[in-house]
């Protein structure tokens, strides 16, 4: 049995809407797949109101890096709209989340940090308000069939594909410029770092993942994923499911010191708010965002990136996504106002998840059993799909595990 907790943020964002906002070519869910509940307790979103349920079961899944504390860009970006589908989606939908372990190793990593924030960001899965009783909560490592069918999907990537990537080229970049006065650079690349997103697109593919709940930085990968479904299903026979991407409105939030480009956890100190920051320290960090010279507030994410971004957070937190409409609002604010009016709606939005982090983090015990529990149940669903996976090539397929 799984050990119960009262959970103080148990009602979070019941009710928010999700919009996929995106220009690529990538099959994207084109509506909000979910009906809406008939209670709602948060200001609705001005965009998106389909209500067409969808016809067959959705599987959701998507995954976090325990590379750290989250950040906002993750909570926007992905961890909010992950507690939506939750709130949202009928009893028929699937979601599993992941915390991604092995793609963090892809990186040197501390053992003793990277057991610690495994656990952390499984406390933080629960402290934004996601539930046990309805989603699969896991950590990859826990779940061989991840890297078994990495393996098998890895003999149909392509490598031109996978030099193609921006995580690779760039990371490329970084060690081309190091080269003169760093001969070891280049071989700071590993190959783990080059199949990455064969590694995520076995993780998609094992659940029979219909949305892919991700930021932008996310949608390369995606591609990845749908065309290694497409060329095994060609070669093998139909069996993996091709999946679509599920953008959130905050689809890119920028740094704080830097918005041109976007929050990290590698950025500078003050580039980001982490989900663990206090109230004052929220406000510090927002308080000190770069903005521009320009008298007033408007939106324009080319000319003014830095003022623009505190505008979407504003709405992002708020659950809107007329820019333009809360610039206007806030048109007669000087710079000071403006910045606290964008605290004081982050301040808001965030409120309860440090408090049930800092509670849930410490116990151990608790968090082991959501782990252990949860990589039980991807364990049955991501062998069954192996299973098919192997037999269809051919191959010998795991002993099914005795079910003691
Ligand atoms: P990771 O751990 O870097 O980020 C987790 C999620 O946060 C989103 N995100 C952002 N969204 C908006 N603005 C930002 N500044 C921002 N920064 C991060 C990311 O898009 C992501 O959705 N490769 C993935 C983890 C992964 C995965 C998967 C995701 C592994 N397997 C399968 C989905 C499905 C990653 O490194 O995410």
């Amino acid at each position: 049995m799984l050990p119960v907790r009262i959970c103080s943020n148990a009602s979070r964002h019941v009710g928010c809407k999700v919009a996929p906002l995106t220009r690529r070519a990538l099959p994207i869910a084109s509506k909000y797949p979910f009906q809406k509940p008939t209670s709602c307790d948060q200001p609705k979103r001005s965009l998106s109101t389909s209500t067409t349920p969808p016809t067959h079961p959705e599987v959701i899944f998507s995954g976090i890096q325990p590379t750290g504390v989250p950040h906002l860009g993750n909570y926007l970006g992905a961890l909010k709209q992950w507690v939506d589908l939750q709130n949202l989606a009928p009893p028929s939908t699937e979601l599993l989340y992941c915390v991604v372990d092995l793609h963090a190793i892809t990186q040197p990593q501390d053992p003793n940090d990277l057991r610690r924030r495994r656990q952390d960001t499984m406390a933080m899965l629960l402290a934004v308000g996601l539930k046990t009783e309805r989603c699969v909560i896991f950590e990859q490592s826990r779940v061989a069939a991840h890297s078994q069918l990495m393996w098998v999907l890895s003999t149909l990537a392509p490598t031109n594909l996978l030099a193609r990537q921006t995580q690779w080229k760039s990371k490329l970049a970084e060690s081309e410029d190091r080269s003169p006065l760093d001969p070891d650079g280049s071989s700071k690349l590993k190959l783990g770092l080059f199949s990455y997103p064969v590694l995520q697109a076995a993780d998609i593919l094992l659940y029979g993942t219909t949305l892919v709940p991700v930021g932008e930085d996310q949608v390369q990968h995606l591609e990845l994923a749908r065309s290694l479904a497409g060329k095994f299903n060609r070669t093998f026979g139909k069996i993996l499911v091709v999946p679509k991407v599920k953008l959130a409105p905050a689809k890119r939030v920028m740094s704080l010191t830097n918005p041109t480009s976007k929050m990290s956890k590698s950025g500078a100190v003050n580039s980001q708010i982490n989900l663990d920051h206090s109230e004052s320290e929220i406000r510090l960090r927002i308080r000190g965002a770069l903005t521009d010279s320009i008298p007033g507030i408007s939106y324009d994410r080319e000319a003014r990136p830095g003022v623009s971004n505190l505008v979407e957070m504003i709405g992002n937190m708020t659950n809107r996504d007329d820019f333009e409409v809360i610039a206007r609002e806030c048109e007669g604010l000087g710079m000071k106002e403006f910045k606290d009016r964008v605290a004081d709606s982050v301040v808001e939005g965030l409120k309860g998840i440090k408090e049930e982090y800092e509670r849930i983090k410490g116990d151990a015990g608790y968090l082991e059993e959501i782990s252990r529990i949860g990589a039980e149940k991807a364990n049955r669903k991501a062998n069954e799909t192996l299973g098919k996976v192997m037999e269809a090539m051919g191959m010998g397929v795991n002993p099914a595990p005795s079910s003691s």
